[in-house]
């Protein structure tokens, strides 16, 4: 898949650094070129000559090298390639970047760049989590910049929280989806999958039985045909599928604000099962039996329907936002109100009495309900759901 590919690789001064060189044996491996820039401070973590020596080409590094100008200027440089990695992506960079700087080589690769981009950001907990960069990144996103990572972890600066660059294998993915041709190349989609949990106290929850397979399974699909994927799952018990990225929640209210994160957007899915209604009086501290017999009465608040949420923006609305029903009983006539009362474009209907076996099963029969009105599909694998359902998101966004 990446034989032959051209990799513009853009090398930012952080720690994290140290991976690119991993990560340019696996490019080479399967057969995609490298050509690595790397910044002033990248100097500082990685040496160009082991940049150069692994990627079997030469490293640039300085706007105004002459020699460079005359052989391939920057422009020929920053077009060259079928994709621009920037990994890792530093703070400052994506700031740079967001803001159309100029001033070194890679601003200005990146500027004078027609290639699709490729960021894996990497930095302290604290500077991931500013509203500066939270708005650079909302920015890049705008401009059709896709993101791979960070994870969630122990980061060299001794904090813990997201920040680290995400793993090669991971970047590897978010390569392969940003080259995969298809009709939904460049498009992006935010889907959401699994349950949500619901804290009751620190150790407890409430939550459901869904496994995340049809949204983990949608979300696949998506990918396979080149969309951008924003994945925002709940606790699932199925893995999230490779080249999406993977944003994990854990409550309806985490959820919402994760997808309004991931806006804007083409289209949206949202197949989580999301609790309808969360614990209002959760405590701070494990309840304890105070041996009284008397059991603690919990008090329910209605959680955010993200769904009705988001069918309903009068401003940055994806084009096309599906919503699932799960029915037990007159299956179409249900899914056709829902449809009207979340504002949504489509509704994938499926009948979950458990006659059907499809809670939990690894088929699904679903009726999409659309304003021509219902199709019912012939009993599928979840998987096979999926693989329609996408092929029906393409050509709805064509
Ligand atoms: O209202 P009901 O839960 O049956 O609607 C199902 C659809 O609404 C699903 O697409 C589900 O993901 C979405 N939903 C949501 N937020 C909620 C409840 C449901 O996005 N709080």
């Amino acid at each position: 898949m990446l034989s032959g590919k051209r990799i513009l690789l853009i090398v930012s001064g952080g720690i994290a650094a140290y991976k690119v060189l991993d990560l340019i044996r696996r490019l080479r491996e399967r057969g995609a070129a490298v050509t690595p820039v790397m910044t002033r401070a990248a100097a500082e973590f990685v040496t160009p000559l082991s940049l150069s020596a692994l990627a079997g080409e030469k490293v640039f590094r300085d706007l105004f090298d002459l020699t460079d100008e005359a052989e391939m200027g920057h422009i020929q440089l920053s077009r060259s390639a079928d994709l621009v990695v920037v990994a890792p992506a530093t703070a400052d960079l994506m700031a740079r970047m967001a803001g159309g700087h100029a001033d070194d080589l890679a601003s200005t690769l990146l500027l004078a760049t027609d290639t699709p981009v490729l960021v894996a950001p990497a930095m302290n907990v604290r500077m991931w989590q500013h509203p500066a960069t939270r708005r650079n990144l909302a920015t890049l996103r705008g401009d059709g910049v896709r993101v791979v990572g960070p994870n969630e972890g122990d980061m060299a600066c001794g904090e813990f929280g997201p920040g680290r660059m995400a793993e090669v294998p991971e970047i590897l993915a978010a390569i392969e989806a940003a080259l995969a041709d298809g009709p939904l190349k460049g498009r992006r989609i935010v889907v959401t999958s699994g349950p949500t949990h619901e804290p009751i106290d620190p150790v407890r929850y409430i939550a459901n039985r869904s496994s995340g397979a049809q949204g983990t399974a949608i979300a696949r699909a998506l990918a396979g045909l080149g969309a951008e994927v924003v994945f925002v799952t709940g606790p699932a018990t199925v893995a999230p599928p490779a080249g999406v990225q993977v944003v994990r929640v854990e409550t309806a209210r985490e959820m919402l604000e994760a997808v309004q994160a991931a806006l804007p957007a083409e289209a949206a899915v949202f197949a989580a099962a999301v609790a309808d209604w969360r614990v209002a009086n959760a405590a701070g501290q494990k309840m304890k039996k105070d041996g009284s017999g008397r059991a603690p009465a919990l008090e329910f608040a209605e959680n955010p329907d993200i769904l009705a949420t988001v069918a309903g923006l009068s401003k940055g609305r994806p084009r096309l936002v599906v919503g699932f029903a799960a029915e037990t009983h007159d299956v179409e006539a249900h899914a056709r109100a829902k449809r009207g009362r979340k504002g949504c474009d489509w509704i994938v209907a499926n009948d979950v009495s458990p006659a059907t076996g499809i809670m939990g099963g690894a088929e699904n029969e679903v009726t999409l309900i659309t304003a021509e009105g219902a199709e019912t599909w012939p009993r599928l694998t979840k998987h096979e759901v999926a693989q329609r359902l996408a092929q029906r998101i393409a050509e709805a966004l064509a």
